[in-house]
C-alpha cells in the first residue's frame, strides 16, 4: 500500500487529486457526486466581481427605492435563484456541501481589482468554505497600463482578500508574466497560502463564416502540462507555499509528472467533462500503481523529485536545451 496523503493550504487530503473549478461543481449534486467519486478536495465554479457588484447595485438601488416607498423594502432583496446562481443560492450551496462532504470545499473568488466586491469572501468564509481560491483572470488589455501596474493592482486585490477571510487563500494565476517567478513570491508576500498554476486562459477564435469573433471552449491537452510543469519545478522548495498543478491533467501520467515537479495537488477539470467524475478513480489509482512501481511508498518520496533545486542542472529545463533542440530539429524541410 502506498500513502497518497497530502497537505495543501494545510489542509490534510488523502491523495492529491482535486477536483478543479468547473460546471461539474456547480450543484449540491454535482459535488456530492465527485466527493463520491473521490476527490481529495472540490473547487467551486467562480463567482465573479461583477456579479457581486451586479447585485450589491440592484440591492441598492431596491433599498433606495424601497426606503422611499415601503420600510419593509428589506422583503424585496433579490431571491435566490439555484437555476441561474445567484449569490445567495451560491452561499447556500457552500453551506449544504460543507454539511453533507468531508472532503474540503474551496470557493472560487474572480476577481481582478481590489473593489467593495471583496469583502463578499467574509460571506464565503461564514457560509464554511475550507478555503478561498482567488482566480486573477483578466485580459489586461488596457495598453496604457503596465504590467507594473496590473501586478501592483492584483498584488493589491489579493492583500483585500487576505484582509477580509483568515481561512487559507490560494491563488490562481496567468503564465504571462515578464517574470512569473517574481510575481509568484510577490502573491506569497500579499498573503497567498499557496498558488495554482496556471490558469487556462480563453482564447477567442473568428469564424470565417460570419466574420464575427468565435467563442468557443476547447478541453485541455496533455501537451498543454508544460509551461506549469516548468514553473512548478522552478518554484517548488523556493517558495513556502502550497503549490496546485492545473492544465492538461488527462491520466495519471501527468499527475505523476506534476508532482515529480514539486506540485502539492493536481486539479483536473477537462478529463472530468471528458470523462466523468469516476475518472478521478482511475487518476488515483494510476498513481497508485506507478510508485508501488517505481518503489516509492509516499507521496513525500517522490514529490518534488525534479523540482529545479535538486536537480544538478536546470539545463534541460532552460535556454540551452532550446537552443540545441531547434538547431538539432530532425523534421525533413519540404
Ligand atoms: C467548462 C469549464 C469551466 C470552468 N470554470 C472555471 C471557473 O469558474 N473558475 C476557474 O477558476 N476556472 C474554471 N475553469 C478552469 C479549470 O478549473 C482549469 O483550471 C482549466 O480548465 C485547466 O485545467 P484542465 O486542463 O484540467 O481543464 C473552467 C474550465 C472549464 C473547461
Amino acid at each position: 500500500m502506498v500513502d497518497l496523503a497530502t497537505t495543501w493550504l494545510g489542509l490534510p487530503l488523502a491523495h492529491p487529486v482535486v477536483a478543479s473549478a468547473s460546471p461539474l461543481s456547480r450543484s449540491l449534486d454535482g459535488i456530492r457526486r465527485l466527493e463520491d467519486a473521490g476527490a481529495a478536495a472540490i473547487v467551486l465554479p467562480s463567482i465573479y466581481e461583477e456579479e457581486i457588484e451586479a447585485e450589491d447595485a440592484l440591492t441598492l438601488a431596491l433599498v433606495e427605492e424601497g426606503s422611499w416607498t415601503q420600510p419593509e423594502a428589506a422583503g424585496y432583496f433579490p431571491t435566490a435563484d439555484t437555476e441561474t446562481g445567484g449569490l445567495e443560492a451560491r452561499l447556500e450551496t457552500i453551506r449544504r456541501a460543507r454539511e453533507a462532504c468531508a472532503v474540503p470545499i474551496v470557493a472560487s473568488l474572480n476577481g481582478s481589482a481590489p473593489a467593495g466586491w471583496v469583502s463578499f469572501a467574509h460571506e464565503i468564509e461564514a457560509a464554511g468554505a475550507s478555503a478561498i481560491e482567488l482566480n486573477l483572470y483578466r485580459v489586461p488589455a488596457n495598453i496604457d497600463e503596465s504590467g507594473e501596474a496590473v501586478e501592483r493592482r492584483w498584488l493589491e486585490t489579493v492583500s483585500a482578500v487576505r484582509a477580509a477571510v483568515p481561512i487559507p487563500l490560494s491563488v490562481k494565476l496567468g503564465p504571462w508574466l515578464s517574470s512569473p517567478g517574481h510575481f509568484a513570491g510577490a502573491l506569497v508576500g500579499a498573503g497567498a497560502d499557496g498558488l495554482v498554476l496556471f490558469n487556462r486562459f480563453y482564447q477567442p477564435d473568428i469564424d470565417l463564416a460570419t466574420l464575427t469573433p468565435k467563442s468557443d471552449l476547447e478541453l485541455s491537452s496533455p501537451y498543454e502540462i508544460r509551461q506549469a510543469l516548468l514553473w512548478i519545478s522552478l518554484l517548488a522548495g523556493r517558495l513556502n507555499t502550497s503549490l496546485a498543478a492545473t492544465t492538461g491533467v488527462e491520466s495519471h501520467v501527468e499527475v505523476v509528472k506534476y508532482l515529480l515537479a514539486g506540485a502539492d495537488v493536481t486539479m483536473t477539470a477537462s478529463a472530468l467533462l471528458r470523462h466523468g467524475p469516476d475518472h478521478i478513480a482511475t487518476l488515483r489509482d494510476g498513481l497508485a500503481d506507478w510508485m508501488a512501481g517505481r518503489g516509492f511508498d509516499s507521496l513525500a518520496a517522490m514529490r518534488g523529485r525534479l523540482a529545479a533545486d535538486r536537480l544538478e542542472t536546470t539545463e534541460p529545463l532552460l535556454r540551452a536545451q532550446y537552443a540545441e533542440m531547434l538547431v538539432g530539429y530532425g523534421g525533413e524541410p519540404r
